[in-house]
């Protein structure tokens, strides 16, 4: 599983909760972060490079894409040329908006990238919902949730700013289509208002690896305990430090990885 850094731990977590028997690699890609405001290219060969690495030093059975910019933009391309499951946060968090949905009008909030990209537009138009989507770019988001500040006079202005347009879109139903929007629930709840359901991916991910993982009948047998391994390309302490905050368990092994080592 990787990252542009500690966000898709959400999806870890919710991976180990669902699969508590299977082995986890994750890659924060720290030293790169952030993704959202990259050029969609550059995002792209970060992705490839990172599956790379991970298919050559791990050999994993199952590639997970927790970024939602990294899915929004590289996920076609890695399963094209990966030839294990590849999989990202973007259909799972669409099909569990659709499932929530009574209106059929929904909403996407998302990464400058991510929305620039429109697939959530296109994967939306695939899936063949009756829905009406609207999408947003919430730049700004994603440092304030790393500095800390979730709730502050500022980050509430900031909010009411950006998700105006989806509080016309009339939506029933917000995603929240960035690993770092989660911690912004609350702030987001209140300017959204109560009849707003608001979804997160990481769930429905974790039901998708595990039906993935059994249908292909490769889940990993309970027995020896589980190795979960942490890797950053970035500081490892301060990811130690953070990812045990966000991750809810002790992460005293992360390794860290250095891009111009090789
Ligand atoms: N992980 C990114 C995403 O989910 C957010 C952080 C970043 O911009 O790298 O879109």
């Amino acid at each position: 599983m990787f990252d542009s850094g500690f966000g898709g731990l959400t999806v870890a977590r919710a991976v180990i909760d669902l699969l508590p028997d299977e082995n986890l690699v994750y890659f924060g890609d720290t030293g790169r972060y952030p993704y959202g405001s990259r050029p969609h290219d550059e995002v792209r060969d970060f992705a490839a490079e990172i599956t790379e690495w991970l298919i050559e030093n791990h050999s994993p059975k199952m590639i997970v894409v927790a970024c939602n910019t990294a899915s929004a933009v590289a996920l076609d391309g890695l399963r094209s040329s990966a030839d294990i499951p590849v999989v990202g946060v973007l259909e799972p968090g669409l099909r569990s908006l659709m499932k929530v949905t009574v209106t059929g009008r929904i909403g996407v909030i998302g990464t400058v990238g991510t929305i620039a990209s429109g697939a959530y537009q296109t994967a939306a138009a695939r899936m063949g919902g009756d829905v009406d989507l609207t999408c947003q770019a919430c730049p700004g988001f994603v440092e304030f949730v790393e500095r800390g500040d979730t709730d502050s006079d500022q980050v509430r202005v900031l909010a009411q700013r950006l998700l105006a347009p989806v509080r016309e879109g009339k939506v029933d139903s917000l995603l929240l289509g960035c690993t770092h929007y989660p911690f912004l629930a609350r702030t987001i709840g209140e300017i959204m208002g109560r009849d707003v359901v608001l979804v997160s991916s990481a769930d429905e991910t974790a039901f998708e690896v595990r039906h993935l993982l059994e249908r292909s009948d490769v889940a990993r047998p309970g027995g020896a305990p589980p190795v979960h391994r942490f890797v950053s390309s970035g500081d490892a302490e301060s990811f130690a430090a953070i990812g045990t905050r966000l991750l809810g368990m002790a992460m005293t092994n992360v390794e860290a990885h250095r891009w111009d080592d090789r």
